[in-house]
């Protein structure tokens, strides 16, 4: 029997269907809620509010469980790779060997960027930070290849900037590096795998031959596979909202980097390593900046802490710590930090501030620890990020056009000045 919602409002009531997702999590359907009453909702952050239905990645913030297309983060984690994970998400089923050997065959082919992109690189100051250079340049794949979303282009064509964007993406991230570093660029080299790759782009000398240490490049492909969707997240949202006007995907893409950008989101990990050198600047006492930042007044939050949905602990977090001792004892780097951040997260999880609003390490509070180790420098933290979250980005953009979503137009209660008449200059 199908189940309902009551909602009585200006003494009239009003039934609103209840749907339930496929892992038994309930809503009330409000679709039809305004036409109905005349009234809308206000939820500010979005907190309580479904903003689709979605069967890429399941998530329950209270147990602990991320999910991608049904298999446990922790599996994948352990006995996937990158791209057989972006199959996965993108495509819905893990690959069969000729259906992987296919993908990664494309995504190979087309690492190259255009010559004329080169030109944009040139245009950023040395100093520029590699994350708008990456957002800038992604966006400007438009230019390259403009197919728009919408019924003029073939699913082929977008399938195939699909796996342009794959391809590129750890190309101009790399040459974001570079640019900061005013080096010539590295040129992909097509022997290497999807992560190798870009390890060879970051940090190829021209002097030396250049081999990826296999421990790096394992490193990374589980830090991209932890990343690689969260669901309906501010950097995902913003995809979703801004391709559904049916902009060329690398726009959408373009937008959702920008959104991950913030310190609230994937920018958490460059701001954990900063707060953790601040400390170790300090002489290491966490004492101070708890107290700070349990102090409403100071504007400092404890980087790497607390989730909005995530209210017992950050499945991927807990990899991560894991991960970071092997990591590092594996690559024989001891990083004074890392004692820093354990002692931090002690005193914290003891604390009654931190454990009354249940905040917990999340995944960017260890991710730093571990970049750091593998070489890779602070401000290129939330381009790992970004480079992770890619394949999620073009599930979630996908699955949106493909289910025909209206265009997203939230609904506002206005709070400004009623109705006035205009007032000329000299009466004012
Ligand atoms: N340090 C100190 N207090 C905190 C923190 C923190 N890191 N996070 C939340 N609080 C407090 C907050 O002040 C509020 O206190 P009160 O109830 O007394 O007003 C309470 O906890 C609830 O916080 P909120 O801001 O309402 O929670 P939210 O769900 O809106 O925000 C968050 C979630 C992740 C933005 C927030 O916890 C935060 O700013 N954390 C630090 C930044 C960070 O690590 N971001 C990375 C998130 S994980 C990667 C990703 O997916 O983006």
């Amino acid at each position: 029997m199908s189940e309902f919602a009551t909602l009585t409002v200006a003494g009239k009531t009003h039934q609103l269907p209840v749907i339930e997702g496929s892992e038994q999590e309930k809503a009330i359907d409000i679709s039809d809620l305004r036409d109905q009453t005349g009234y809308v909702t206000l939820d500010r952050g979005y907190k309580n509010t479904g903003a689709t239905k979605s069967a890429i990645t399941f998530l329950d913030g209270e147990k602990g469980i991320l999910r991608y297309r049904g298999y446990p983060i922790e599996q994948l984690a352990e006995q996937s790779n990158f791209l057989e994970v972006a199959y996965l998400l993108i495509h819905g089923n893990l690959p069969t060997q000729p259906e992987i050997e296919d993908f990664t065959r494309q995504i190979t082919v087309h690492t190259l960027v255009n010559e004329d992109m080169k030109k944009i690189f040139d245009g950023f100051p040395v100093n520029a930070h590699p994350m708008g250079v990456l957002s800038s340049l992604v966006c400007s794949l438009t230019a390259f290849y403009p197919e728009p979303a919408d019924t003029r282009s073939s699913v082929d064509k977008l399938n195939l900037n699909i796996i342009r964007l794959l391809a590129k993406m750890p190309t101009i991230a790399a040459w974001s590096y570079k640019n900061s570093q005013g080096h010539p660029v590295n040129y992909p080299k097509n022997k290497f795998d999807y992560c190798a790759n870009f390890l060879y782009m970051m940090f190829a000398l021209p002097v030396e031959d250049y081999t990826p240490d296999p421990v790096v490049v394992d490193a990374m492909n589980k830090l991209l596979i932890l990343h690689a969707d969260h669901e309906q997240n501010c950097s995902t949202s913003t995809v979703r909202l801004v391709g559904s006007s049916k902009v060329n995907l690398f726009s959408a893409i373009s937008a959702g980097i920008n959104a991950l950008w913030g310190p609230l989101h994937g920018g958490a990990n460059q701001e954990v390593i900063e707060m953790l050198e601040a400390i170790r600047a300090d002489g290491g006492g966490t004492r101070k900046f708890i107290d700070q930042a349990k102090d409403k007044t100071s504007g400092v939050r404890l980087m790497g802490f607390g989730h909005r949905v995530y209210k017992n602990f950050d499945p991927r977090a807990k990899i991560i710590k894991v991960a970071c001792d092997q990591i590092l004892k594996k690559l024989g780097v001891d990083d004074p930090i890392l004692e820093i951040a354990k002692n931090l997260e002690a005193a914290a999880l003891s604390d009654s501030y931190f454990i009354e609003r249940k905040l917990y390490p999340n995944v960017d509070f260890y991710s730093g620890i571990i970049y750091r180790a593998l070489g890779i420098p602070t401000d290129m933290f939330t381009v790992m990020f970004a480079l992770g979250r890619l394949p999620g980005w073009i599930a979630q953009w996908k699955e949106m056009n493909e289910a025909k979503e209206p265009i997203g137009r939230p609904r506002q209660i206005y709070t400004g000045e009623r109705e006035r008449n205009y007032v000329a200059m000299t009466n004012r």
